[in-house]
């Protein structure tokens, strides 16, 4: 197996290896049963918690990898059934190229409607897919050559739809229905869809009025516990001959209630400022903090400029209680000189549909914890 070194083991926004991924036996597990009983999967769970890299996790294990073909096709981007097409093409096609089987080569004669991006590489001559969304004339004729395609497989696929609940925006109707009866008759094809928008997820997979009601397990993703991060994190320093403290791991730990991106960004920037041959304590704990939140300022300008005055009012209020609670009384809205309780009722509602702004049991606060920190800071 190939061995990758990286200079920083506390990777963000990329899967690497089982060296670099923390836990997560149990989870991966249990997707694997479910997909060798044949059964699809809903993959719910708040933001940044590692729905994403869990199934990468999956796919890197050789017990999944050698009885299926794994296909990931992240829907976060698409606004439009055609759209959903092209990526969900793009993604088989490119997905399969490393594998030279009879079936990989079969791709262009069953999705007939895809051939016009069909072109040989100047350079090695092999088969290449070069397509816009202009090339996708009928997304439906389209979609059914993909699911002819992985059911005519030699082995069973597995498709991965990440950020799923993308497709309750498209404009075009009953897109859900159509996957539906498209997915119910595959015999050997195998789904797990991930989102993070709970409510448009359970809405999709636990409404009966919905289409893919009941026609999935649905699992949630909780935090890694403490016991692995301690684990996982000594482990790391110390194979690159450095050290941390047991408390500044639960410092860590504890601040972001465990969620994955908060902990892994805090692990990345404590090991970038530990030397070598040294140790890494909790007084490192606010300066690490500040550094990560200063390389994001750009993003969170540009956020903050998007909203609208009354949303960003109303941000910069719940940013400055933390967690605040009944913010459409009249005390709530006098204290941060809001215009009204209709107006906070209005600006909230986009601030949670878009997880700029969470719900934790009634009581909301800003989701991105750096976030929170720098509108405090700066208002
Ligand atoms: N078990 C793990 N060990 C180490 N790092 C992880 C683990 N799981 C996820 N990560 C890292 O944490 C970050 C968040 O994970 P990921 O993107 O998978 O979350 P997500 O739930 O898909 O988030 P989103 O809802 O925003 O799509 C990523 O940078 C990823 O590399
Ligand atoms: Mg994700």
């Amino acid at each position: 197996m190939e061995t990758i070194t990286v200079v920083n083991p506390f990777v963000v926004g990329k899967y690497i290896s089982d060296e670099y991924f923390c836990d997560r036996v149990q989870e991966t597990e249990f997707l694997k049963k479910q997909i060798d009983n044949g059964r699809n999967v809903a993959l719910v769970s708040s933001r940044r918690m590692g729905k994403s890299g869990l199934i990468h996790h999956l796919y890197a294990q050789p017990s999944v990898q050698e009885p299926y073909y794994c296909f990931y096709v992240d829907v976060y981007a698409t606004s439009s059934f055609p759209e959903f097409i092209y990526l969900f093409g793009k993604a088989i096609f490119e997905q399969l190229k490393p594998r030279k089987t009879v079936w990989a080569e079969r791709f262009f004669e069953i999705v007939r409607s895809l051939r016009v991006g069909f072109k040989l590489d100047t350079q090695t001559g092999a088969p290449i897919l070069e397509i816009s969304i202009g090339d996708i004339y009928s997304p439906q004729t389209t979609l059914d050559e993909i699911f002819e395609y992985l059911e005519a497989a030699d082995r069973t696929c597995v498709v991965a739809f990440d950020e799923f609940q993308q497709i309750t925006n498209y404009p075009e109707k009953n897109i859900e229905a159509l996957l539906r009866t498209k997915i119910q008759q595959c015999k050997q094809s195998q789904f797990i869809f991930a989102g993070s928008k709970c409510h448009l997820m359970s809405n999709m997979f636990s409404s009966p009025a919905k289409p893919f009601y009941q026609s999935t397990i649905i699992m949630g993703l909780d935090p890694i516990s403490l016991f692995s991060y301690l684990e996982f994190a000594t482990r790391l320093f110390s194979e690159h001959q450095k050290r941390i403290d047991k408390d500044t791991i639960e410092k860590v730990y504890d601040s972001f209630d465990g969620c994955t991106w908060f902990v892994q960004m805090m692990l990345n920037e404590l090991f970038a400022m530990t030397p070598v041959n040294g140790t890494c304590t909790v007084d490192m704990y606010p300066q690490a903090f500040d550094n990560v939140v200063s390389r994001q300022v750009m993003g969170y300008m540009e956020q903050l400029n998007n909203l609208p005055a009354k949303q960003k009012q109303l941000l910069l209020a719940i940013a400055k209680e933390g967690r605040a609670s009944s913010i459409t009384s009249a005390a709530f809205v006098k204290r941060h000189k809001l215009p009204s309780a209709s107006s906070v009722q209005a600006a909230l509602k986009p601030l949670l549909q878009s997880d700029i702004v969470k719900n934790d049991n009634g009581h909301y606060r800003i989701y991105d914890y750096f976030f929170a920190h720098w509108l405090n800071n700066s208002f």
